[in-house]
C-alpha cells in the first residue's frame, strides 16, 4: 500500500443524456453493494474550503509546512496553529443536502452502502451516515505522536499538552493522516472495493493516491463507476458515467434515482 502521493494526465468524456437516464433506470435495481468515495467538494457548500480550487487551502499554505510529519518535527506550533484554525471552522458548520442524501441512501437502500471519506470533518456522521471510513482521519480527534493514543478533541492543541496515556508532552497532534503517512483502514477499503457493484465518487479532484486509484479497483471488480463533481476530475476517463454540478444539487437527484424516486 502506498502512502499519500499526488497524480497527473487527464482526458475527459461525458455520459449524461436521456439514454443514460434510461440505461441507469434499468440497472439501478440490480445493485447490492454501493461504495461511495467523498472529498472536500462535498463539504464545500457547508462552508469548508477545498484544497486545490482557486482559493483552496493549498493556495494559502504549503503542504511541506503544515501537513507532513517532517513539518511537525520541525515546527509543531505552525502545524498545530493550522489545524486549530481549521477545527474552529469545522465546529461552526453543519451537513448539507449532499451529506443528508447520502445518509438517506444508507438508511433506505435495500443493499449495503459503504462510505469512504477523505474528509476529516464530521459532517457525514452529523447527517446520519454510520457505515463510514475516515481514511484520512478526523480533525475532532487527537493522537499522541509518542504512544499513539487517540481521543476525541474539540479544543486547540498546543505543544505544552501532556498525553493522558503516556504522560509525555509535545506529542499531541490532530488525528489526521499527513502526506507520506499510511491512510487508515486500507484493508476494509480494499475489501469493500472488491465486492461493490456501484462506485460513486463525489467532490474529489482525483489528485491524491491511494484514493484516486479506488475507481480502478472498483472497475476491476466489475462495478459501474460514476463521478459526481463540480467539474471533470483528473481521473474522469476511468468513469463510465459523470454528472457535473454542485453536490447539493446532483447528489440528492442521483440518490433519488437510486432509491427509485
Ligand atoms: N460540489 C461538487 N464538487 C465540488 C464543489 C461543489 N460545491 N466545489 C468543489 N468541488 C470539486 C472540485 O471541482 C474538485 O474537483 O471538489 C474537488 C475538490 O478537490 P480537492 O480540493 O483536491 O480535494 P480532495 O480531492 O478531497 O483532496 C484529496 O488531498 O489535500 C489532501 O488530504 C487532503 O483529503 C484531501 C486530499
Amino acid at each position: 500500500m502506498t502512502a499519500i502521493t499526488s497524480a497527473s494526465a487527464p482526458t475527459t468524456q461525458r455520459f449524461s443524456s436521456p439514454a443514460a437516464g434510461a440505461y441507469l433506470g434499468r440497472i439501478m435495481a440490480a445493485y447490492e453493494h454501493i461504495v461511495i468515495l467523498t472529498g472536500a467538494g462535498l463539504s464545500a457548500e457547508s462552508g469548508l474550503s477545498t484544497f486545490r480550487d482557486k482559493d483552496g487551502i493549498w493556495s494559502k499554505h504549503n503542504i511541506e509546512d503544515v501537513a507532513t510529519p517532517e513539518a511537525f518535527a520541525r515546527n509543531p506550533e505552525a502545524v498545530l496553529d493550522f489545524y486549530n484554525a481549521r477545527r474552529r471552522v469545522v465546529l461552526g458548520v453543519g451537513p448539507n443536502a449532499g451529506h443528508e442524501a447520502l445518509a438517506r441512501l444508507e438508511a433506505d437502500f435495500p443493499g449495503r452502502v459503504t462510505t469512504i471519506t477523505q474528509n476529516v470533518d464530521p459532517l457525514h456522521e452529523r447527517a446520519g451516515t454510520r457505515n463510514l471510513i475516515h481514511m484520512h482521519g478526523e480533525i475532532l480527534k487527537a493522537a499522541c505522536a509518542h504512544c499513539g493514543a487517540r481521543q476525541p478533541w474539540e479544543t486547540d492543541l498546543s505543544v505544552d499538552l501532556v498525553c493522558g496515556t503516556c504522560n509525555r508532552a509535545g506529542g499531541m497532534r490532530p488525528d489526521v493522516v499527513w502526506f507520506g503517512e499510511m491512510p487508515y483502514q486500507m484493508e476494509e477499503i480494499h475489501a469493500a472495493l472488491g465486492t461493490c457493484d456501484l462506485f460513486i465518487s463525489i467532490g474529489t479532484s482525483g489528485n491524491v493516491y491511494p484514493a484516486a486509484g479506488f475507481v480502478a479497483g472498483a472497475r476491476a471488480a466489475g462495478a459501474h463507476t460514476v463521478e459526481l463533481n463540480l467539474e471533470p476530475s483528473e481521473g474522469i476517463s476511468m468513469f463510465a458515467e459523470a454528472i457535473h454540478g454542485k453536490a447539493t444539487e446532483v447528489v440528492p437527484v442521483y440518490v433519488a434515482r437510486l432509491l427509485g424516486g
